[in-house]
């Protein structure tokens, strides 16, 4: 079903069986993959027409697995990982956490997005301490969790420190420490460091390598990035466009912590690009060329055509 990049065996993703079928030999020693993903579609209606985003969506994570899911702007990633936060709803399909089906937001489930999304009204450690008192822990009990997970990002001498204070890569740390002290099952990350400078992603790529070391958080991680797919993933999902499906998976066999500039990284980077260029012609194209929106059926015109950030990513 998957390549590994340092190998050549590639599988084709369509002749991966998914559903009832096979849901028996899911069951690794008796426990369900944390993540299912099975047959999900979702569509969004626009003035004139019925715009579908993503088709047939199948897809299972480990636990303790690190995800990255990579494709051209609009083929539907946000929407893919709002389904599995339950924030928003497939069309059809369903999605399972271990053996619930999930029908809505949950704790389980933390998201983290491209904006850190602090309160600016409470400072650094009040801001990782605030979950927490929902899920019943004490002043005390709050404060150490607080510290603790503060630590793991390198952030508590400025534990007072007030939002408005703080870099942005530093938000993202807190925004970090916060989804951590609430002790997920599952991290959901949609671009979380795109607006960083690319030194504060390469520290940050970094440390949350080392923390996924330490805690083993299952996490699901959207970017645009394949270098920053590859320097943090076990493996790696590549979505197509206009509608969204997987075309592709890799996985990445290389020694963790990577770093961003290593020559396998680079490589591996290299070899998922060229998987991707054809996908994202297919945007370029949508873009430039109204006509083209009866070939591959994405909204072009109406309402402005999809993004696709070239540079830097895809
Ligand atoms: N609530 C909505 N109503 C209508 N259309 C929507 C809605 N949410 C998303 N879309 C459309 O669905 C498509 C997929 O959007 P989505 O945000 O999931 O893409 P994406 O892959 O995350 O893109 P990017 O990489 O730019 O963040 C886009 O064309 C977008 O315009
Ligand atoms: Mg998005």
């Amino acid at each position: 079903m998957t390549e590994s990049v340092g190998t050549e065996n590639f599988v084709d993703i369509d002749q991966v069986k998914v559903g009832k079928e096979l849901q028996a030999s899911q069951r690794v020693n008796g426990v369900w993959p944390k993540l299912r993903v099975q047959h999900v579609s979702k569509s969004f209606q626009s003035k004139d027409r019925n715009f579908y985003v993503l088709e047939d969506i199948n897809l299972e994570i480990q636990q303790g697995e690190f995800v990255c899911i990579v494709g051209p702007s609009g083929c539907g990633k946000t929407t893919l990982l709002n389904i599995v936060a339950g924030l928003e709803k497939a069309d059809s399909g369903d999605v399972w956490a271990d053996d619930h089906k999930i029908n809505g937001a949950g704790t389980d489930r933390v998201v983290i997005f491209q904006e850190a999304a602090l309160f600016p009204w409470l400072n650094v450690v009040k801001n990782v301490e605030f979950g927490l008192k929902l899920k019943g822990f004490n002043g005390k009990e709050r404060r150490n969790i607080a510290i603790e997970y503060l630590k793991m990002v390198h952030l508590s001498k400025f534990q007072h420190a007030q939002v408005h204070e703080l870099s942005g890569g530093m938000k993202q740390r807190v925004a970090i420490a916060r989804a951590l002290a609430m002790n997920p099952e599952m991290l959901l990350m949609d671009e979380p460091f795109s607006a960083l400078d690319a030194q504060t992603r390469w520290i940050l790529h970094y440390e949350l390598q080392n923390i996924w070391l330490k805690t083993r958080k299952t996490i699901l991680f959207v970017t645009h990035n394949i270098r920053e797919a590859v320097c943090l993933a076990d493996r790696i999902i590549i979505l197509s466009t206009a509608p969204g499906k997987i075309k592709k998976e890799f996985l990445v066999e290389l020694p963790r912590p990577r770093d961003d500039n290593d020559v396998n990284v680079a490589g591996y980077s290299t070899r998922i690009m060229k998987e991707l260029k054809a996908e994202i012609n297919k945007v370029m194209k949508c873009e430039m060329d109204a006509d083209s929106c009866v070939e591959c059926d994405i909204k072009c015109t109406t309402e402005g055509p999809a993004k696709t950030d070239i540079g830097g990513g895809i």
